[in-house]
């Protein structure tokens, strides 16, 4: 090959590569341009492997414009790239540009329920007095819901929860004071408790009752703890749930604390039970292997739709379980 023919085809392919480099639509077809032309197997090497038949004057001369087109060929290609990038940047922004007039799409925003926004306030109100939060099975034995509780197998205090007994011999638990058991059965005091969760009962369901609820349990066991701890840790909770409020304890009884008392809040002009407490019964420390000698300790629960109804000015329980979002809606 001649000199003149390898210049002629330097000038056809630098005008080929330049109509290609226009075209080329995207950042990869441009980088298959760039092979197609530049590459080690591209039409540019291919012309120069021509040159090996020139003379040593004709060499350097076409060495010269071989060495111009592949610099020309170079900057065209950063040239498109760039305008490619732009390009692209370009249409992205139009295309994320907002249109503040449209009408914005309705987008429904779930609600907490009632009944898990105050088991999460007062599960906030106990872990900041440096309460554990434990759980436990809704599907009891009879000895975790009633036996190690100090419910003697004829004890009339039985008749008081009327129970869901499962074929088989378990049943759902009556409330949440099965958790006192399990937990003391596997930890070591001091231990400080809450614990909250489903509880079962075969009442008939009207405005108050239903015959799944919730409960909350709190317990505490260490060495020296008097009652007035427990006076104590439900009037400090109380008045960080509800603000400040009249309190008062009454005698009760419960198999599982001796004494025992129920709680009430002055709301709205009058006396509303909220919880059952008392110390823990030393038959109950006995069940589960810890020395009443050594240790005391206080339990307590409270039904937690009764507060909700309370704080949320609720009149019918059943309003509670009735997903109808004109009623949750409001919370
Ligand atoms: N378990 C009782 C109930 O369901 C509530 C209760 C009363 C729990 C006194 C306690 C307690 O821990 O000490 O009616």
């Amino acid at each position: 090959m001649s000199s003149s023919e390898i210049e002629s085809q330097l000038s056809a392919v630098q005008h080929r590569a330049a109509d290609d480099i226009n075209a080329a639509a995207g950042l990869e077809e441009l980088d298959k341009v760039r092979v197609k032309y530049l590459g080690k197997k591209g039409d540019l090497s291919k012309v120069l492997g021509g040159m090996g038949k020139l003379s040593a004057q004709e060499r350097p001369k076409i060495g010269k414009l071989a060495n111009e087109a592949k610099t020309a060929l170079q900057s065209q290609i950063e040239q498109r790239k760039e305008d490619l990038q732009s390009a692209q940047i370009r249409a992205q922004l139009e295309s994320e540009t907002l249109d503040v007039t449209m009408p914005g799409v309705y987008q429904p925003q779930g609600r907490i329920h009632p009944i898990n926004s105050i088991i999460d306030q007062i599960t906030d109100i106990f872990v900041g007095l440096g309460y554990t939060v434990a759980q436990s099975q809704e599907i009891e034995s009879d000895y975790y819901n009633f036996e190690a509780l100090n419910f003697l197998p004829d004890h009339p205090a039985r008749d008081m929860q009327d129970t869901l007994y499962l074929p088989g011999g378990q049943l759902m638990r009556t409330h949440t004071s099965n958790t006192q058991i399990r937990y003391m059965e596997n930890n070591q005091p001091p231990m400080r408790v809450l614990a909250s969760g489903r509880c079962y009962r075969r009442d008939t369901v009207d405005a108050t009752h239903s015959a799944v609820f919730h409960q909350i349990e709190f317990f505490a066991v260490d060495k020296d703890i008097t009652f007035t701890d427990l006076r104590g840790t439900v009037q400090l909770f109380l008045e960080a749930l509800f603000g400040e409020i009249e309190v008062r304890f009454r005698p009760s009884y419960f198999p599982f604390t001796e004494p025992s008392a129920e709680v009430d809040v002055r709301w709205q002009g009058q006396w509303l039970e909220v919880m059952g407490c008392g110390m823990i019964d030393p038959n109950v420390l006995k069940a589960v292997g810890c020395d009443p000698e050594e240790y005391s300790g206080f339990a307590a629960g409270l039904g937690v739709e009764r507060l909700a109804m309370v704080q949320s000015k609720i009149d019918d329980i059943r309003r509670l379980y009735k997903s109808d979002l004109r009623f949750l809606r409001q919370f």
